[in-house]
């Protein structure tokens, strides 16, 4: 076998239960949700081959049915009528020299999306931190007959060719729930000390090892830090792992953080956590199962990271989540010490987000997710070549541009900046949020070296564009955030209150901090506004944020929203719901910003106000499109410029132009 040269550690083949695996990558469980629509199945198979093909060494499934009781749009490994399928997933895989492990996992009493679970099991009839689901407590009897299930399933998937199981027994899922003095008082022997608490999850260990034969992979997801007072910590969590291991033959242990509670942020550390934010403890449980493979998980962002977590030996696998879904040929790319083309994860959670809404898995920075071509994705040249202006270098433009200039169009792209990125990089430059810069970076790079034409700081009009002889124009010129209507229309033209955005620009340079408060009239409710009340936060007395909504964040993933509020709390930055800022002379005389309930009625004040500004919903840029378009020209309006809304949208629809043109 031959050494790696860039990664070597990482490219070492390893052993699990007698089976090989290529290097030391795994694809952590993701729950896609292509297999809730019409049609996703076969884009379930792809997204999966996908990963394989990518170079992943083994893809643990997302969690599969294997009771009844289970959300139907699961494989539903206990129903016959779904082999052919259940076979299908296996072998697009395993063909492909990867190790398919199928997750077994129930909720139990944790919920996480609004409402309350009817058919929720768990240990104790104690309710669900986050969702207040009550869940049935399971009888002795029930708990046999889901070990008993889940070893049934876990035999059909070994003689359907998957190579082993996972079983997610963290995140706050039902063995967790089992595991945790919180949310398991029972007196039976599933009860009280450790080794009961721990009995499910070994027992099911057993009994999925007896059914599914030797040679079958069974790793186990535990808590490492839950987060939760009262629940698991990491003392706890080595005591955990150390009594499993001792009592069952395991093949693996990874570590999942947080659980349905406050700490549900956890699992999905952002730019707010650090780099490597749960390295050192996992280091540290490692010792707790000696001799058995660890995986470290939790943003692991980068190859150099990986091979660096392997070099000292106390790890033997990398778990990748998100950004496995951002490039699925990160390992390949790696392997071929081509790290510089990796499309990176931006720690976004946007996936996380629409998946909550069982929507089709999206990504910040792949629009191919799941797609027969998103492997180191290369657009296939057009038909004809043509030439194409794009206006506008933020991401929407950006993507419209290399992938245009990878189909062998001619591409000229307008930037009114200097520096590209529009508005995301004016994002990235405030705290917690430097990862999104990976979107733009990347497009920008491509788009250079497929040969596109940078004209950077021109404020293109129809003219100049027109100078370019046109066969497509793709705007992409943004959009600026409305005036608020809670505000007198006569108080815009003087200035006095800025949009946010424009602020922040103002604001980069500052260093000093300044006197006085700084007030948010947040309508906007996405990432950057709460970045910048960070940013304002290192400058000024105090923030205080003002919403018309009922609270703030309520366009962020839950995972995020949590992220936000904790810090919120944690720097005393406040903010009022249900209120408006209300314009008076006090403000211009005093410095006093008075604010009223939605529903009537002055309802508070703030005073020694230095800087107020507002972030509401954004109206397009979109003039340049009439005159183009009576010049004859195809316009396109892509991202902002066409509706305001996420980066998301922006990459979807800049790709989606530049392949069409
Ligand atoms: C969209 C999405 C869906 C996920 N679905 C599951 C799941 O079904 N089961 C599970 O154990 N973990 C799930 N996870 C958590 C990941 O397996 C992983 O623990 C987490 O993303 C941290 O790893 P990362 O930082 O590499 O992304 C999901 C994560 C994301 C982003």
């Amino acid at each position: 076998m031959q050494r790696n040269e860039f990664y070597p550690h990482l490219f070492q083949p390893i052993e699990l239960a007698g089976r090989r695996l290529r290097n030391r990558i795994v694809h952590a469980s993701i729950s896609t949700h292509f297999m809730d629509q019409g049609g996703g199945h076969d884009r379930q198979v792809q997204y999966l081959a996908n990963r394989a093909r990518g170079g992943a060494a083994a893809i643990v499934t997302e969690p599969l049915g294997i009771a009844p009781h289970q959300p139907k749009f699961r494989l539903r490994v206990y129903d016959d009528a779904m082999e052919d399928f259940g076979r299908r997933w296996a072998d697009a895989v395993e063909s492909l020299d990867c190790r398919l492990l199928g997750q077994i996992q129930d909720t139990g009493r944790g919920r996480h999306a609004p409402g309350r679970n009817p058919n929720a099991i768990g240990a104790s009839a104690d309710p669900d931190d986050l969702s207040w689901t009550m869940p049935h407590a399971m009888s002795k009897g029930e708990i046999r007959a889901f070990i008993d299930s889940a070893a049934e399933s876990s035999a059909r998937l070994a003689r359907w060719g998957y190579s082993g199981v996972e079983i997610s027994a963290g995140h706050g899922h039902l063995f967790h729930q089992f595991m945790s003095p919180r949310s398991n008082r029972r007196d039976d022997d599933y009860g009280g000390c450790l080794e009961n608490r721990t009995r499910f999850v070994s027992e099911l260990c057993a009994a999925i090892r007896s059914a599914a034969g030797s040679g079958f992979i069974v790793g186990v997801k535990l808590p490492g830090d839950d987060g939760v007072p009262g629940g698991i910590d990491p003392a706890m969590a080595a005591e955990i792992a150390a009594h499993l291991v001792s009592r069952v033959t395991i093949d693996y242990v990874a570590y999942a953080q947080g659980a349905h509670h406050r700490s549900l942020e956890m699992h999905l550390p952002n730019d707010s956590y650090p780099r490597l934010p749960y390295l050192a403890m996992t280091r540290n449980l490692a010792g707790a199962t000696p001799g058995v493979p660890v995986m470290a998980l939790g943003r692991i962002t980068d190859p150099a990271e990986a091979e660096g977590i392997l070099a000292r030996g106390d790890i033997a696998l990398i778990g990748l989540g998100r950004p496995l879904i951002t490039d699925p040929a990160w390992p390949l790319k790696a392997g071929a010490g081509r790290a510089r083309d990796i499309r990176y994860c931006v720690n976004n959670n946007t996936c996380w987000k629409i998946a909550v809404g069982h929507a089709p898995l999206v990504c910040d920075n792949n629009p191919r997710v799941g797609l027969p071509d998103e492997v180191d994705f290369q657009p296939a040249p057009a038909a004809a070549r043509r030439r194409v202006v794009v206006v506008g270098t933020g991401v929407a433009g950006l993507e419209a541009a290399w992938t245009a200039a990878a189909r062998g169009h001619a591409v000229i792209v307008f930037g009114a900046s200097s520096e590209v990125g529009g508005k995301t990089r004016l994002h990235a430059r405030l705290p917690n949020s430097e990862s999104l810069s990976s979107v733009y970076d990347y497009q920008f790079a491509e788009a250079q070296r497929h040969g596109a034409r940078f004209e950077l700081g021109v404020r293109a009009g129809a003219e100049r564009i027109l100078a370019e002889r046109p066969d497509v124009v793709v705007l992409a010129t943004g959009a600026r955030m409305v005036w608020p209507s809670c505000l007198p229309p006569e108080l815009h033209a003087l200035g006095l209150v800025p949009d946010l955005r424009s602020a922040m620009g103002d604001l980069e340079r500052l260093q000093e901090r300044q006197r006085g408060r700084a007030v948010i009239l947040d309508m906007d409710h996405t990432e950057g506004t709460y970045a910048a009340a960070d940013r304002l936060n290192e400058l000024f007395d105090e923030v205080i944020v003002l919403t018309p909504r009922e609270r703030i964040a309520e366009d962020v993933a839950l995972v995020t929203r949590q992220g936000i509020l904790r810090r919120f709390h944690l720097q005393r930055i406040r903010w009022h719901g249900l209120v408006e800022p209300i314009w008076s002379e006090a403000f211009e005389n005093e410095a006093r910003l008075e604010y009223a309930s939605v529903y009537g009625g002055i309802v508070g004040h703030i005073d020694d106000v230095a800087f107020f500004a507002y972030a509401t919903p954004r109206r397009p840029n979109d003039e340049l499109a009439a005159p183009l378009r009576d010049a004859g020209i195809d316009v396109r309006l892509v991202g902002d410029c066409r509706v305001a809304r996420h980066v998301v949208d922006a990459t979807l629809e800049g790709h989606a132009a530049g392949m069409s043109v």
